[in-house]
């Protein structure tokens, strides 16, 4: 199957030129000047198919280093199988995405990485890696680092955070640290100070504040701050790389700063939610359906923060700076009903997460639109720099010969609407995005050379997607 993609403006990471792509089976096959011949041989007469791409842009695939589907968390599973969910990523022009493997407290690493393999197999629609949670560091779990890394999981989750769920204590990230450091690998972590927030939660509950922007209050920005210090220092006593998940506090993006001008390895990625979204928006959350109980909606961790205070600006500010490298969307999708309104007297039973893997792509954009970063960087913080950082470049995140024929035509002069009757296929009951409207569409997605999004169709398939066995990261040496 051979593909020309004709007259599209490619964008990468790099800039920006009028070029044809060529995609002959899985491979992009050449980028060329518009119009060109190879050796006099007519390649627009030798394809199979032909995408006018003419006032479009032309980038690599979407991909998504942060996804929770179907996570076993807070009471009840993630909404998003991975069938549906990397279904949502295609429709949105996410061709990748890494999930996470969860181990909890007594459990075995490998047992559970292998279940995950067995969950994710024949089932999605897009390629898919792993990242590993790790919650308690046993010795076997250091083992599993290693044979881990050579699966192609180069990359672990540690959490400061949920207690008796997937904490673990400094001792045990130094251990972790100490391992990776030595094997190469990637620390991620949920940097979040558990017992100051467990606290705090406990006092608002007694105290009666049971409503769903508590959730935002006890979850200060110094408890953000704090932990991403601590776990900046222990990366640098024990030499190990640093990936700050889901960063949504300007102190906590100061203090990634300032480590990177130390020259530590310290990396940060931040979420749409914490771009578009504030604490303020969940206080003034009302419904006739919930009440104040629509504020539930918002509810992730780290929590969505003060507009007013600067957050949101300061976190556009980072893209453009590069203080924080990349953006995910820590998809962590539940219905309203029968999942997150398990909280409904109670914020802290509300189950954490927010889902709009579909929706990166298009939310980024729109940051074009609006002047906050430029073109090549929407591509760089959406695909290219996960693909550096999670060890994929080269055969991901980039428009080159050689490259997996993952490619999205996106319209500037299109229009998407978000909303639950419009262009959402996670399987939720709302968006956290209802009414946001963007100016840009994604036309085509191709997935390793197949069409699988054409022009408001799926033509894709359960099983298409395939697992990354990934390298390590490529911003280490
Ligand atoms: O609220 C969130 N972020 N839920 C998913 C779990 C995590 O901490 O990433
Ligand atoms: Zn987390
Ligand atoms: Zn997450």
């Amino acid at each position: 199957m051979k593909t020309l993609i004709k007259n599209g403006t490619v964008v990468n990471s790099t800039g920006t030129a009028t070029a044809d792509v060529l995609i002959d089976g899985e491979k992009i096959a050449a980028v060329l000047a518009p119009g060109s011949t190879l050796l006099g041989f007519d390649i627009e007469r030798n394809v199979d198919t032909v995408i006018d791409a003419a006032g479009k842009y032309v980038i690599p695939g979407g991909i998504d280093a942060h996804t929770h589907m179907q996570m076993p968390f807070g009471g009840t599973e993630a909404s998003d199988t991975f069938e549906t969910g990397t279904r949502a990523a295609a429709w949105g022009g996410t061709t990748s995405i890494v999930d996470f493997v969860v181990q909890y407290a007594g459990e075995n690493v490998l047992d559970q990485y292998h279940h995950w393999q067995e969950k994710a197999r024949g089932e999605c629609a897009i390629d898919y890696g792993f990242h590993q949670i790790l919650s308690d560091v046993q010795d076997s779990s250091l083992v599993a680092m290693d044979e881990l890394v050579n699966e192609g999981v180069s990359s672990f989750k540690l959490f400061m955070a949920y207690k008796g769920v997937f904490l673990s204590d400094d001792g045990q990230i130094v251990k972790a640290m100490q391992k990776a450091a030595g094997n190469g690998s990637m620390i991620m972590m949920h940097a979040e100070n558990g017992s100051v927030i467990d606290l705090l939660v406990q006092q608002a509950v007694a105290a009666g504040n049971t409503t769903p922007y508590y959730h935002g209050l006890t979850r200060p920005w110094q408890a953000e701050e704090e932990a991403t210090h601590r776990a900046i220092m222990l990366a640098d006593l024990t030499g190990a790389p640093l990936y700050v998940v889901h960063v949504s506090a300007k102190q906590a993006v100061e203090q990634i700063m300032i480590a990177r001008d130390r020259g530590q390895n310290v990396f940060g990625e931040t979420c749409p939610q914490y771009l578009y979204l504030s604490l303020e928006d969940q206080l003034g959350a009302q419904s006739e359906e919930w009440g104040d109980f629509e504020g539930a909606k918002w509810v992730c961790s780290t929590p969505l923060r003060s507009k007013a205070e600067g957050h949101q600006h300061h976190m556009w500010q980072s893209l453009r700076t590069n203080d924080i490298q990349m953006v995910s969307t820590d998809h962590c999708p539940f219905c309203m009903k029968g999942q997150k309104d398990m909280g409904l007297t109670d914020f802290s039973k509300i189950p954490n997460g927010i889902g709009s893997v579909e929706h990166r792509m298009d939310l980024l954009f729109q940051g074009v639109v609006d002047k906050q970063i430029s073109l090549e960087r929407w591509v760089e913080v959406t695909s290219t720099t996960p693909a550096r950082m999670f060890g994929m470049y080269g055969t991901k995140g980039v428009i080159q010969p050689g490259a997996d024929g993952d490619v999205v035509v996106y319209d500037p002069q299109g229009h998407t609407s978000i909303g639950v009757e419009k262009t959402h296929h996670m399987n939720m009951d709302y968006s956290a995005y209802e009414g946001f409207e963007i100016d840009g569409h994604v036309d085509t997605v191709l997935s390793r050379g197949k069409v699988v999004i054409d022009n408001n169709r799926y033509l894709g398939a359960k099983g298409d997607g395939k697992y990354i066995k990934r390298g390590l990261s490529q911003y280490l040496i």
